[in-house]
């Protein structure tokens, strides 16, 4: 049994409650640990107190904002990661970096055991813990919240008994996640597929700014490096784009999405910069990819963002996609112009780069045209050579097996 366990500790309810817990049903100490990954709300100085008033023998804070960005969120962008074709990964993207900085924590403090607060319903658990798996095998792995069987009436008590200085007290309407890349929003009314989301709590994307509002994205070898050509670190950029894109009401998404865990669940998302700088990545890698690449990074992207989300960010195959997408990504330089304009529309309106592959000369229809349209006649026969040679055999127009 453990005797030391580092938590990983937002400050709310469940993780607050789940420090008092565990030393009280498993005798263990525990060490809170809060990442900031973007969340906002709450300084960590009041949620550092919080976690030593609920009787964590330590309470640190790891500030992983620059790192979410540049070496998670950065090769989101590469990949042009979006889950199922749409969710452009928040919560699957935030739930790696904290595990490396629980584990790296929970070494630092003499643990020999993780914890997380995380239901058995989502796909959270699932990254917590093959995360875990993966970086500290050795490491045992609680998930109170999957075990207690408290609701959360029980669990307000439990703080209020414990004397845990808890925010809100209230029925909470809405389970939010939220981190630099956009925010999650789920439960509540909107576990009816059919509710609408029009009046839903979205605080990244509002109509602020009707536009048009134009700016140019400037990419070096697939990644985000300025705005308007002024340089941005990692996640200014991303907090910039959120609000550009944000002020007029780009990057909502309401979808029902397959958890890992076989739910099918409705959830609803804003990441207007997620969306917005993978869009005009995806746009430069148009311009600037080799065709046989470009297709097959197109079938390679969604296992991709698949891998992630199931809680893989730390797995050989991953690994092995990371190093192709890596080597794909040397000559997507350039800057991208994009459009928004309320509400919610986003546009690629341009793109440019110094290795464009696009020859104007070749494409060109005017006098510039240096295209051997003598070299077609030649190309199109044997292209089609297969054909005619069948279509001769079985008739002109053989129609298909009935
Ligand atoms: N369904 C999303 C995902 O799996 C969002 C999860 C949000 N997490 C939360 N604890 N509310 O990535």
């Amino acid at each position: 049994m453990a005797k030391r366990v580092a938590l990983a500790y937002s400050g709310g309810l469940d993780t607050s409650v789940a420090v008092r817990w565990l030393r009280e049903e498993y005798g263990v100490e525990v060490v809170a640990v809060a990442v900031d990954v973007g969340q906002g709300g709450e300084s960590f100085e009041d949620i550092t107190a919080r976690a030593l008033a609920a009787g964590a023998v330590e309470a640190v804070v790891v500030d992983a904002r620059e790192e979410l960005a540049a070496d998670f969120c950065f090769p989101a962008i590469a990949a042009n990661a979006r889950y199922e074709g749409k969710y452009p990964l928040v919560s699957s993207l935030s739930r790696p970096v904290i595990v490396k900085h629980l584990v790296e924590q929970a070494r630092l403090f003499g643990c020999d055991a993780v914890a997380h607060g995380c239901t058995g319903k989502g796909n959270d658990q699932v990254r917590f813990e093959v995360g875990t798996r993966a970086l500290a095998p050795e490491f045992e792995i609680l998930a109170p919240a999957r075990v207690w069987g408290l609701t959360r009436e029980d669990c307000v008590a439990l703080a209020a008994k414990w004397e845990i200085p808890i925010q809100q007290t209230k029925e909470k309407i809405y389970s939010i996640d939220e981190n630099l890349w956009g925010r999650a929003i789920e439960c509540g009314r909107i576990e009816d597929p059919w509710h609408t989301t029009r009046l839903e709590p979205f605080t990244l994307t509002q109509i602020t700014e009707q536009g048009p509002v134009e700016v140019i994205i400037g990419f070096e070898q697939g990644r985000p490096v300025t705005i308007d050509g002024v340089s941005y670190s990692p996640a200014d950029m991303i907090d910039k784009m959120n609000t550009i894109a944000g002020a007029t009401g780009f990057g909502r998404l309401d979808m029902v999405e397959n958890r890992r865990v076989g739910i099918k669940s409705r959830e609803v998302y804003e990441a207007p910069g997620a969306l917005a700088l993978i869009a005009a990545h995806s746009d430069l890698e148009d311009l600037t990819l080799e065709r046989d690449v470009a297709h097959e990074k197109l079938r390679l992207e969604p296992r991709w963002a698949e891998l992630v989300y199931d809680g893989m960010w730390f797995s050989p195959l991953k690994n092995a996609l990371d190093a192709f997408i890596a080597e794909t990504q040397r000559f997507v330089t350039g800057e991208v112009r994009m459009t928004f304009e309320a509400p919610g529309l986003m546009r690629v309106d341009g793109r440019r780069s110094p290795v464009a592959l696009y020859d104007y000369e070749l494409a060109t229809y005017d006098a510039a045209d240096t295209f051997r349209h003598q070299d077609a006649e030649g190309f199109v026969r044997l292209w089609g050579l297969g054909i005619s040679t069948w279509a001769k055999r079985h008739g002109a127009e053989p129609g298909s097996a009935k």
